[in-house]
């Protein structure tokens, strides 16, 4: 009598366990997903219409600002492929890339620029290079860069934010330029909830 009250409870125990468990595992799942969720547009900037355009310049700086130059260095491997990242190693079969942000657009002295890129004129901005980096053949027509390009906006951000740091005078950042420290982390974090919405209803 005893024991079957005990192996009672211990059933019931098991089962209020599991349930609790299996709820605990349906929450992390859920969150899991909606972050998935948010990723998943900014990886396509698909519409070339000047609406979005603008939207997805803004939410790139915003990516920019939270974003990390260390995980750019890792998305930066298949750019030294055919380009020297650091100071001074001049051309590969791309000409260098230090202190390309703020350089002027096919300006590096002694390397043979397309007639494409040198006809773009301009600065390599944040936005430019965003632009460039996810399709060099849309940006620049006949360009000289056979490289497909890179979709997922915030590795485009990560890797400008790690050119950016490649150089003798690195620009600030969007917001760090704005704001301070402190609320610059909030935005960063507010704004990956907010831009998901956004970006997914324009279709
Ligand atoms: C297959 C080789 C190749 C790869 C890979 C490649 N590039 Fe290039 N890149 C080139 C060539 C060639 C040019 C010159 C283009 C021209 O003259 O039209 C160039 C030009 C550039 C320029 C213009 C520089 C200037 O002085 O105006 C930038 C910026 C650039 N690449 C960035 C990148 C980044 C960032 C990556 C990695 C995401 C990358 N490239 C990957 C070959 C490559």
């Amino acid at each position: 009598m005893d024991a079957s009250a005990y192996r009672m409870n211990k059933v019931l125990g098991f089962l209020l366990g599991s349930a609790l468990f299996l709820q605990a595992v349906h929450m992390i799942d859920e969150n899991f997903t909606s972050n998935a969720k948010v990723e998943k547009p900014a990886a396509e900037p698909e519409n070339p219409k000047a609406e979005t355009a603008a939207a997805s310049s803004q939410s790139f700086d915003k990516l920019l600002a939270s974003a990390s130059a260390e995980r750019g260095a890792q998305v930066a491997k298949q750019c030294e492929v055919c380009h020297n990242l650091g100071k001074g190693q001049g051309p590969k079969i791309g000409p260098d890339l230090y202190g390309v942000v703020g350089r002027k657009v096919a300006s590096e002295p002694g390397f043979n620029y397309s007639a494409a890129l040198k006809s773009k004129g301009g600065t390599w901005t944040f936005d430019a290079l965003n632009a460039w980096v996810t399709n060099p053949r849309a940006y620049a027509p006949g360009t000289a860069m056979t490289f497909a390009g890179i979709s997922n906006e915030k590795q485009r951000a990560d890797l400008v934010a790690y050119l950016n740091s490649n150089s003798d005078k690195p620009e600030p950042l969007p917001n760090a330029s704005a704001q301070g420290q402190q609320s610059q982390e909030k935005n960063a974090q507010g704004s990956t909830k907010s831009e998901a919405p956004a970006n997914s209803s324009a279709k």
